[in-house]
């Protein structure tokens, strides 16, 4: 199978890149990537040199480039995206671009190629916030953050092109995820690469906030089984139980790097703040998915890999990423407060 991964130097595209070329020895990838600020080639660095391995550098909102990259592939896998929340309420307009008419262009490129096996990968945000229970895929969109808002809008237009022209497509909805290779703007990685240089870790409101925790490999291994025994014009959930809040995973990270609980900051909260996202993953559980990582070991490895890979972070951290990090958190660090109780 020649597949098209276009966000694979994003981080989960990266680990998908690597999962792929570990599972499938005849597989042959093609990973497109424009290289926004979270696309990084050193992610996969490891399959330079490796004949099953070409990157095109292109912008899936250039049709010419995204043809091109597509004649020849029998899959699609759409990683790419602007996948930051708080950089989504901070200007909303590249999220428009990529996430909604990147892919109108890719889906209209697979369809001239008559690209036969299409996963477009969204996220469990577009339910938007669940007070209780688990969603299931049919449950009703209600996105409530920009980022979401676009996912939402990309994965419909998605979907709309196997209802008006038979397009294999399907979706799958992933939970938070987290492992090697994540920019650290998404919480786990600040709080990690934070803790190591004894800086305060930004806990968002009251720190109550769930979210459901899945190691990348998990994640990855959910995408690959859609692509290969997926029903086309169907959405699959990706999803793990285990509920954590803000506050417990920020001590489990403090936990396991011996740093003081002084180290935690309640900050003002996120404007239009999900409080809880929870999925129901029994559709793609009965095609024989199961997650093999709990919490605690997803959370353990993505800490030991952070900690041995300063080299890949510390670049990132001293660049434009500053100025990024002053925007968001310097005056709501100003006036933080320390955790109580
Ligand atoms: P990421 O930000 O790490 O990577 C996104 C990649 O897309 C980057 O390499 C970037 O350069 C590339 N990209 C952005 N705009 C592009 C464009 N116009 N053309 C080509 N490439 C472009 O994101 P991630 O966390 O790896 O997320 C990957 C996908 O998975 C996204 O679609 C996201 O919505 C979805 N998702 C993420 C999570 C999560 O917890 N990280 C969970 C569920 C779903
Ligand atoms: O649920 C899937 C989604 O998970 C993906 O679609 C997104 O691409 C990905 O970014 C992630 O979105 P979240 O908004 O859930 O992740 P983030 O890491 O930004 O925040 C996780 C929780 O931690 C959330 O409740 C907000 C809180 N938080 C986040 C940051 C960055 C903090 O308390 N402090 C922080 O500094």
């Amino acid at each position: 199978m020649r597949i098209l991964i276009a966000g694979a130097a994003g981080f989960i595209g990266s680990n998908y890149v690597r999962f792929v070329l570990s599972q499938h020895q005849n597989a042959q990838v093609v990973a497109l990537d424009k290289l926004t600020y979270a696309g990084n080639p050193e992610n996969f660095a490891a399959f330079d040199g490796d004949s099953r391995f070409e990157f095109v550098h292109a912008d899936i909102c250039d049709a010419d480039a995204a043809g091109e990259a597509l004649a020849g592939c029998d899959a699609l896998v759409n990683f790419a995206a602007e996948s930051h929340v708080d950089r989504s309420v901070m200007d909303p307009a590249a999220f428009v671009r990529t996430n909604v008419e990147g892919v109108r262009v890719l889906m209209e490129a697979a369809r001239t190629h008559g690209v036969k096996r299409i996963v477009h990968v969204s996220t469990d945000e577009v339910y938007g916030h669940v007070p209780e229970g688990a969603a299931g895929e049919d449950a009703r969109l209600a996105p409530r953050n920009p980022y979401s808002a676009t996912k939402a809008g990309g994965e419909l237009l998605a979907m709309s092109y196997f209802t008006s022209f038979g397009l294999p497509v399907m979706v799958t909805r992933g939970a938070n995820t987290i492992g090697p290779h994540q920019y650290p703007e998404k919480v786990v990685p600040v709080f990690v690469t934070n803790a190591i240089e004894d800086k305060p870790l930004p806990i968002y409101g009251e720190g109550q906030a769930v979210r459901n925790y899945m190691y990348v490999a998990d994640h990855c291994a959910g995408i690959d089984l859609v692509l290969r025994e997926g029903e086309p014009g169907s959405v699959y959930n990706v999803g793990v139980e285990f509920e954590v809040n803000t506050v417990s995973l920020a001590m489990g990270v403090l936990e396991l790097l011996e740093k003081p609980r002084s180290l935690m900051r309640l900050i003002d909260d996120r404007p239009g703040h999900d409080y809880r996202y929870s999925l129901n993953s029994a559709r793609l559980e009965a095609l024989g998915w199961q997650p093999q990582y709990t919490f605690q070991r997803a959370l353990a490895e993505t800490v030991q890999w952070y900690v041995d890979n300063e080299d890949w972070w510390q670049p990132i951290k001293s660049g434009s990423y500053r100025e990024y990090y002053e925007k968001n958190y310097a005056a709501r660090l100003a006036q933080s407060r320390p955790l109580t109780g």
